[in-house]
């Protein structure tokens, strides 16, 4: 095809209306040359989509203008069709989730940005440091942290025998998709491929024999909070809030959300709680006092602590060297009597339950 002027996107949908169904466009960006197209595949079609795509892309650079084209199949629709065929399975369906896991916790908040990979981080060294085998997954598909917290970035995982082995820092075991794109790397996902990543870091990582898996949630009550609360079975989830109200009021969404799903809730931690002056070692409540205490009683819901604005925990973090490796940090202390309050409460059975163990269901690949 041959034009004198640069393409424009009606060009791009007639160009893509060559080799699919330009009903399967959910989105078309177009900045400096560079072209992003989402294409909304049915799953059971998705190794004849990704021939197609592979096409469209070529076909899409060599428009006038075109400097790269990036085709992204994602599977949200169920097949339409009544003659379509089955959806496959992954052959990797009867693979239980972390089998030697004996307790997976959730660290999770409504709202974003309370500290909650800061939290997960800390909380899982603090657990290790009170004697238990622990591993740390990065939940967050959007803006995973946890390399950069333990100071993992640009490290890979090996893989061998067909599962991924999780990377190690300070006697933990770690899997983050922060791993496996790079940060810079714009993430465009929707729901059954946030499901599908998720799973697979949970199923094909060799965890191996761990006391207890921390999970960093991303923020909000979206498709990973679904995918968890209901594939995983959870030992319980720990929210994560800051004092200010907009934050509770989320606390409480949180909380409510996992309780809908039959999630224990291990407790309520507040972050940010007072501001703790590194130079006159005063602390002052600049967010108002205990709203997060005050909101866990009302709830029913165990408050576990307050952690206090400190500027050594951002330091510490952001050096790969969490504050928790240092027991008798102030704030260090603090994680570790969190710590042993969870450990607690998972050698009884949180909420009643046995160590969670399941098999889960067949898996619709994205
Ligand atoms: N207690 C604290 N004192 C000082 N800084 C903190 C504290 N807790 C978190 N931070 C800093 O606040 C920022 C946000 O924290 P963090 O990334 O842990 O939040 P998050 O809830 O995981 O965010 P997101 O919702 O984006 O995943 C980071 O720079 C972190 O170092
Ligand atoms: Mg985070």
């Amino acid at each position: 095809m041959f034009w004198t002027r640069n393409a424009t996107k009606e060009d791009i949908t007639t160009a893509l209306g060559a080799i699919i169904d330009p009903d399967m466009i959910s989105g078309l960006v177009m900045q400096d040359g560079n072209v992003l197209v989402t294409l909304d595949i049915d799953p059971a079609r998705h190794v004849e989509m990704e021939q197609a795509a592979a096409k469209a892309k070529m076909t899409l650079e060599r428009l006038k203008g075109i400097k790269q084209a990036q085709i992204i199949l994602t599977a949200e629709k169920t097949p339409a069709r009544a003659d379509a065929p089955p959806i496959p399975k992954l052959p990797e369906q009867t693979r239980e989730i972390a089998p030697q896991v004996k307790h997976i916790i959730a660290v999770a908040s409504g709202k974003g940005g309370v500290g909650k990979s800061t939290v997960a981080v800390n909380l899982a060294i603090a657990l290790q440091q009170t004697g238990l085998s622990v591993g740390l997954l990065d939940a967050d598909v959007y803006g995973p942290s946890v390399p950069m917290l333990l100071g993992l970035r640009d490290k890979k995982p090996e893989s061998r025998d067909d599962y991924l082995l999780p990377l190690e820092a300070h006697g933990l075991k770690i899997m983050s998709m922060g791993f496996m794109v790079k940060e810079e790397t714009p993430m465009v996902w929707r729901g059954p491929m946030v499901q599908s990543a998720l799973l697979q870091m949970l199923r094909d990582v060799r965890w191996g024999a761990l006391d207890v898996l921390v999970i960093d949630m991303p923020p909000g009550t979206g498709d990973t909070q679904l995918t968890i609360a209901q594939r995983v079975k959870l030992a319980g989830a720990v929210i994560v809030s800051t004092p200010q109200d907009i934050a509770l009021l989320d606390t409480v969404k949180g909380v409510q959300m996992f309780q809908k799903v039959s999630v224990p809730i291990l407790g309520i931690i507040e972050n940010m709680s007072y501001f703790s002056c590194p130079h006159c070692g005063e602390n002052a409540d600049i967010f108002g006092q205990h709203g997060a205490r005050t909101r866990a009683a009302e709830m029913n819901v165990r408050f576990l602590g307050e952690i206090p604005l400190n500027i050594e925990v951002r330091e510490k973090s952001d050096q790969g060297m969490p504050v928790a490796l240092d027991p008798l940090h102030p704030v260090g202390r603090i994680f570790h009597g969190i710590a042993l309050e969870i450990r607690e409460t998972l050698l009884q059975g949180a909420g009643g339950q046995p160590a969670p163990l399941i098999t889960i269901e067949p898996l619709v690949e994205a």
